[in-house]
């Protein structure tokens, strides 16, 4: 039985905090479901962890889908959360319902996250109106990094604080089953998780949120490019994957990989009949 958007409810009433990383692939997907992670997301940050591309914007709907059905196969207890990329919510409500449903049915996910607060409260009501669980995201939102002038800490004036308590607010009021806030003050996130009934989960936003998300390419230390401020790395993964490539190439070239156990023997007799056959004569020529 996967985790349901009930039991996440239950957790943050019962002050159990939520646990939730991001997955791309099915493998990977596969250990963080064993590791009994509740909250598994498929994010758009894929297309800079995974992709290469310098943000999230360029990612498609395709391409998320994609590596939804993979982390899906992987996975049976977490529920999956599907992040719908840059401009395939923003033009109408049939749009962002067309492709809210392209999760749940092609993608194989059991619910979607969207950037926005107030301004998406419509579109959240809409889709949840289907029976498909939204997860709202404020704060730093990714998708809007032109608009904000890069990935900065947001809140931080009266009134930008103010709008960050009425997103939230409004973003549970359309029925969002829980709240990413990305690089908001700790203190401003704790009186908005106190404000709403939701599961609020940080990231760059504090430890008083119910639950925390990390990006697992960070959390490994896989993804070098930028380590954001928020992240902590819990392995080193890049220098073992530089090591482990390292040793193979040096053993490729000193010819002391692959060794017999590497490989598959034959029969000594069946080998010797081989060697002794005459040569076929070129087609035709028979
Ligand atoms: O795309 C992503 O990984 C996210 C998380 C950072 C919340 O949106």
């Amino acid at each position: 039985m996967r985790v349901t958007i009930g039991q996440l409810r239950e957790m943050k009433e019962k002050g159990e905090k939520i646990v939730m990383l991001t997955a791309y692939d099915y493998a990977t997907a596969k250990l963080v479901d064993e590791a009994d992670v509740p909250l598994i997301l498929v994010g758009d940050s894929l297309g800079m962890v995974v992709l290469g591309y310098e943000n999230t914007i360029p990612v498609t709907m395709e391409e998320m889908l994609h590596h939804t059905r993979a982390v899906v196969r992987g996975t049976q207890h977490a529920l999956v959360v599907g992040d719908m990329p840059f401009m395939t919510y923003h033009i109408s409500v049939t749009d962002a319902l067309r492709n809210a449903g392209r999760f749940i049915q092609e993608g194989g996910a059991q619910a979607v996250k969207l950037e926005g607060g107030r301004g998406m409260a419509e579109t959240v009501r809409q889709i949840v109106s289907c029976g498909i669980p939204v997860m709202g995201h404020i704060g730093l939102t990714p998708q809007s990094v032109h608009q904000l002038g890069g990935h900065r800490v947001q809140g931080r004036t009266p009134e930008a604080a103010l709008k960050l308590i009425e997103d939230a607010q409004a973003l549970e009021e359309a029925g969002a089953f829980a709240i990413v806030f990305e690089s908001v003050p700790a203190p401003l996130a704790k009186l908005i998780t106190q404000k709403v009934a939701v599961p609020t989960i940080d990231i760059g936003a504090g430890k008083d949120c119910d639950g925390q998300v990390q990006v697992i390419s960070d959390l490994l230390g896989l993804y070098t490019d930028f380590v954001p401020r928020h992240a902590k790395q819990y392995a080193k993964l890049a220098d073992i994957i530089r090591g482990a490539v390292a040793d193979y190439s040096a053993e490729v070239k000193a010819g002391s990989f692959p060794t017999p156990k590497h490989g598959y023997t034959m029969d000594e007799s069946l080998l010797a009949g081989l060697k002794k056959r005459p040569k076929a004569a070129p087609p035709g020529k028979a």
